[in-house]
């Protein structure tokens, strides 16, 4: 019971499965078939009387033995031949002049036709298969471009590589003729190697660089601050210094060229405050930072009170285009004492600044004195006065 249950399921899934591949294969099934009994019927006839003569498997003139295929199925194991005898058969090169045999105009239509049919049905067969496809590297070139499309970087990789060989039809990218072989094997290390040392370990992530040492990393990386800071920024107030016996110049650029944005805005103050003209508009037409003018504006029109703007802001009311010196001169001395510049090299280090410019509070809340104290007249005590000009006299005694 339960056998005959296992059983029947079987058959079921039997028969639907078979079904299922003869609704898909009937059309090629029905073309395979009606061809290979036309062969049976008349096309092997044809050919063993007009074609064996000279290419039976014993003759096999020009290399062909035509007498060795039986069936359509055998045909398609081996269709380059027949491919050849369709071209020969409508040029009228075969049968040659010589033959015993000579083919009817109705029996070479006939043939020809029924090889084509053959060659037809097995190309629809096969549609959609690539053949067998096997397992292969990238050729030089291939690689070259993945590795820069990869990295971003045009490096190249295969330049030990042997110069890849071509296949039979001429074409370097033909799996069977990418060959691979243990040294070839070694150079891909070693170009795996050689990829790797382009490799920056950045805080965010890994960027890949045409060099290779640190040095030029950080070269890079620094050029291209300062090509972002070099947009809207001066290379004033440069200052020479040397460090450890190399000279080196710092403060080069980055700084923000506070006059040429006091002299638009002082020239541009009346169409700003009216509206006529836009910020944006100003700033680039002047070819400035937006940004850095509208905070330097939004400075100077601001009316919360500020012991440090107020009196600049009572100079800027009424500024004129020559004024601009003295503006710029009363600002940077509140900048020195408000700011710090860092070191670009420095930023993003552990403990290290975070930005080029931070902000420094000027106000001390310590102060250390050391002095050394001379002896007391009576042996006892001694009285020291700490005088400053802006505090009242303050007494400090010690016993
Ligand atoms: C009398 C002899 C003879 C007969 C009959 C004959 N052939 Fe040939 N066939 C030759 C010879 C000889 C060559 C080689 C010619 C050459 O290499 O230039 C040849 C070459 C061919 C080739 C190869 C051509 C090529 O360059 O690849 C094909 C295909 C061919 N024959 C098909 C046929 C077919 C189909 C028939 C029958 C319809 C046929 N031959 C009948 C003698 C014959």
């Amino acid at each position: 019971m339960n056998n005959c249950f296992r059983f029947c399921v079987l058959l079921t899934l039997a028969i639907a499965a078979l079904m299922h591949s003869a609704s898909v294969n009937a059309v090629q099934v029905d073309d395979f078939a009606a061809l290979q009994n036309e062969f049976a019927a008349t096309q092997q006839a044809i050919l063993r009387r007009s074609c064996l003569e000279c290419h039976s498997t014993e003759q096999k003139q020009g290399e062909l033995d035509l007498e060795r295929f039986h069936s359509v199925t055998e045909i398609r194991g081996d269709v380059i031949p027949w491919q050849r005898a369709v071209e020969v058969l409508d040029d009228r090169e075969m049968p040659p002049e010589e033959a015993t045999h000579p083919l009817t105009a109705e029996e070479r239509k006939s043939l020809t036709r029924w090889i084509r049919g053959v060659l037809d049905a097995d190309a629809r067969a096969n549609a959609g298969d690539p053949g067998p496809v096997v397992l292969r590297r990238l050729n030089n070139a291939e690689l070259t471009y993945t590795v820069e499309d990869l990295t971003g970087v045009a490096l190249q990789p295969a330049q030990e590589f042997p110069v890849d060989s071509a296949a039979g039809e001429g074409f370097t990218n033909v799996g069977n003729a990418l060959v691979m072989s243990p040294s070839l094997v070694q150079k891909y290390l070693d170009a795996a190697k050689g990829i790797a040392s382009h490799a920056m370990l950045l805080p965010g992530g890994i960027e890949f660089s045409p060099s290779t040492t640190s040095r030029d990393w950080t070269n890079e990386k620094l050029a291209a601050i300062r090509r972002f800071y070099a947009r809207y920024s001066d290379s004033d107030a440069v200052t020479s210094v040397t460090l450890q016996g190399i000279p080196l110049e710092t403060n080069g650029g980055g700084r923000l060229p506070v006059e040429k944005y006091l002299l638009v805005l002082i020239q541009e103050r009346q169409a700003l405050v009216s509206g006529t003209r836009s910020l944006a508009d100003v700033a680039r037409q002047s070819s400035l930072s937006e940004k850095y003018l509208n905070t330097l504006w939004q400075a100077l029109q601001g009316t919360e009170p500020s012991p440090i703007l107020d009196g600049l802001r009572e100079q800027w009311k009424t500024a004129q285009p020559e004024h601009v010196p003295d503006l710029v001169r009363r600002i940077a001395q509140w900048q020195q004492s408000l700011w710090r510049f860092t070191t670009i090299g420095h930023i993003g280090k552990r403990d290290g600044p975070t930005a080029w410019q931070v902000p420094v509070n000027p106000i001390a809340t310590r102060q250390e004195l050391r002095r050394p104290l001379p002896p007391s007249a009576d042996g006892k005590s001694s009285t020291f006065f700490l005088d400053s000009p802006r505090m009242p006299e303050t007494e400090l005694s010690t016993t």
